[in-house]
């Protein structure tokens, strides 16, 4: 079947027509086409997403995408199954914008409406292949240089029991997988998820918004093992996480040295990092080992992070699991996870409510 889908949830405003089979057991997608427009620019002198000014910047940008994606290239609206929406979680002006265009468009071309989670879909969001990227999104998708990387990158065909560790701007969860649609959550963040971790120390250290990129980008010249910055909660024995008193850490770090040269902000920015991907690639290991797990799933913005996908890359083959993690284009807020997750729902006969549920949960 044929997916148009819709997402809106927070600072990007995404469509993507994705072309969905093989049902429960072996689902397949190809992404024909997947749009982004990025709202970045918009919200950086602010340091973080104002809603309301999101709200408008989806309301401005959803018919010019839609316009873009040229539905008459694709055997125009006739030719499509589904329309898909992200119902939540995310910012509730953000959402209602999403679901009512969505809506107008699904009486105009008398389609079927689905809602979708935008949590499952990042998890889904290891199912898809590369899409063949678009001029607008170029600059912004880059390739792992592992070749291990990409092999795991190009192998869709997922094993269960699985662990996935979702890692965003708003969750950090770890989950068991008994199959496709078969979950149950092991722990999540008591605190700040693992990308606002990043986007709080990156203002703190003056770097613009998001901030999970831009400390990654320093942290390639500075030395990990210079600080020694606290890994909260690495050894307790559940699968929860709490990133606040690892940013307090880094506050206080900077409170008590003054003058800080480049070098010292690039070994301030790795050696956070490698707080973060220490206690995040611990945790999951041990969860993959302590359920008999075959495969590890990493998705989410923060699974853009080189440091991240490589070191938990190695950790799963030291223990011979298989790992996966989404092409680059798929991690951060995309629509055409959006789709996978809507195609799921739809084999399921699962109707989330067509309205903004912002802590919709997983
Ligand atoms: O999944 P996402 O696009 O939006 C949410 O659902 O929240 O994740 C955005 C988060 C931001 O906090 C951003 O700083 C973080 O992902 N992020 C990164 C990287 N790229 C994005 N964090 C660390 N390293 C990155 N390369
Ligand atoms: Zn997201």
């Amino acid at each position: 079947m044929r997916i148009l889908a819709i997402e809106t949830s927070c600072d990007e405003t995404a469509i993507a027509l994705v072309r969905a089979s093989g049902g429960l057991r072996a689902p397949r997608f190809e992404v024909l086409k997947n749009l982004v427009a990025s709202q970045i620019e918009t919200h950086r002198p602010y340091g973080g997403v104002v809603p309301n000014l999101a709200k408008r910047e989806h309301q401005k940008n959803l018919p010019v995408i839609l316009r873009r994606l040229n539905l008459n290239k694709y055997g125009g609206s006739t030719s499509i199954d589904l329309i898909a929406v992200t119902v939540g979680p995310g910012l509730e002006p953000c959402l209602w914008t999403g679901i009512e265009f969505a809506k107008n468009l699904a009486k105009e071309i008398k389609k079927p409406l689905l809602g979708a989670n935008h949590m499952e879909a990042h998890l889904y969001s290891n199912w898809l292949p590369q899409g063949k990227s678009h001029p607008e999104r170029k600059r912004r998708i880059s390739r792992d240089s592992s070749s291990a990387l990409r092999r795991t990158q190009n192998d869709k065909d997922i094993k269960f029991p699985a662990v996935a560790l979702l890692v965003s701007g708003g969750h950090t969860i770890l989950l068991k997988m008994d199959s496709l649609v078969k979950w149950k959550k092991l722990g999540e963040t008591r605190d700040d998820a693992a990308g606002e971790a990043f986007d709080k120390v990156a203002r703190l250290l003056g770097l613009p918004y998001p901030g999970g990129p831009e400390i990654e980008k320093l942290a390639i010249y500075g030395r990990p093992t210079s600080i020694d910055f606290p890994r909260p909660m690495i050894n307790a024995k559940n699968y929860e996480f709490s990133f606040s008193g690892l940013k307090t850490a880094v506050l206080y770090y900077l409170r008590d040295h003054f003058n800080l040269g480049t070098s010292d902000v690039q070994n301030i920015a790795a050696s956070f990092q490698q707080a973060i991907v220490d206690v995040l690639v611990k945790k999951t290991i041990r969860a993959a080992i302590q359920y008999g797990s075959k495969s590890v799933l990493l998705s989410g913005g923060v699974a853009a992070n080189r440091a991240l996908r490589e070191q938990l890359a190695l950790g799963t083959k030291r223990f011979a699991l298989r790992f996966h993690v989404p092409f680059f284009e798929y991690n951060t807020d995309n629509a055409a996870m959006i789709a996978a997750a809507a195609y799921i729902s739809h084999l399921r006969k699962k109707k989330l409510r067509l309205t903004a549920q912002p802590n919709l949960n997983l």
